[in-house]
């Protein structure tokens, strides 16, 4: 693939969702796709940049990537998705994409620790991985965390990854959302516009 040509970027991203988009979302009642345009739809809303629209409808592409079974986490196994999804995607994105991809499972240890609230609400299947994980942060890992350029941008991704999981909601299309990723993956090829 070459490296900068965002046509065959979106081809190759189109073709993850096709291929696996349509397994369930780990112990949810809505697949991967819908899953991801749910998030998508939800940064959109929220009125946040192209890259982290980006993001939110990449956030779990690691899921697509990975050989486990589609409810691994049922079986004990933290694919360790946030990392395998953010090394597949920062040989095209910028950090803008990617960091906060990283660390959307950091942001749920997180807020798990400092907000009793939104620990009490997680899903049943979150809190299973979330056991998986290496449970909430400690004190000195939250001190870490928070030091992270892109920590607020990664917690404002985990309410959309917790809010995208509601059967039968309608969102706008994959074809939609893939025009936001041509859009910053055309801003990282040197010699277009600006
Ligand atoms: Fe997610």
């Amino acid at each position: 693939m070459s490296h900068n040509d965002p046509a065959k970027i979106v081809v190759e991203i189109r073709q993850r969702f096709q291929e696996k988009g349509t397994d369930m979302y780990a112990g949810e009642a809505i697949s991967q796709t819908e899953h991801a345009l749910q998030a998508a739809f939800a940064a959109e809303q929220a009125g946040e940049s192209a890259e982290l629209i980006v993001a939110a409808l990449l956030h779990d592409i690691g899921h697509l990537l990975h050989k486990h079974d589609e409810d691994c986490v049922t079986q004990g196994i933290d694919d360790l998705h946030e990392r395998i999804g953010a090394q597949w995607l920062v040989r095209y994105f910028p950090k803008d994409v990617t960091e906060p991809i990283r660390l959307h499972v950091a942001a749920k240890r997180y807020r798990c620790a400092t907000d009793a609230e939104y620990a009490s609400r997680l899903s049943p299947a979150s809190v299973l991985s979330l056991q998986l994980q290496g449970g909430p942060f400690d004190s000195a890992e939250q001190m870490e965390f928070e030091h992270s350029p892109w920590s607020q941008e990664a917690l404002r991704l985990r309410n959309w990854d917790e809010a995208a999981k509601v059967p039968d909601f309608e969102t706008p299309e994959l074809e939609y959302f893939l025009t936001y990723v041509q859009r910053v993956l055309q801003q990282q090829t040197p010699d277009t516009d600006e």
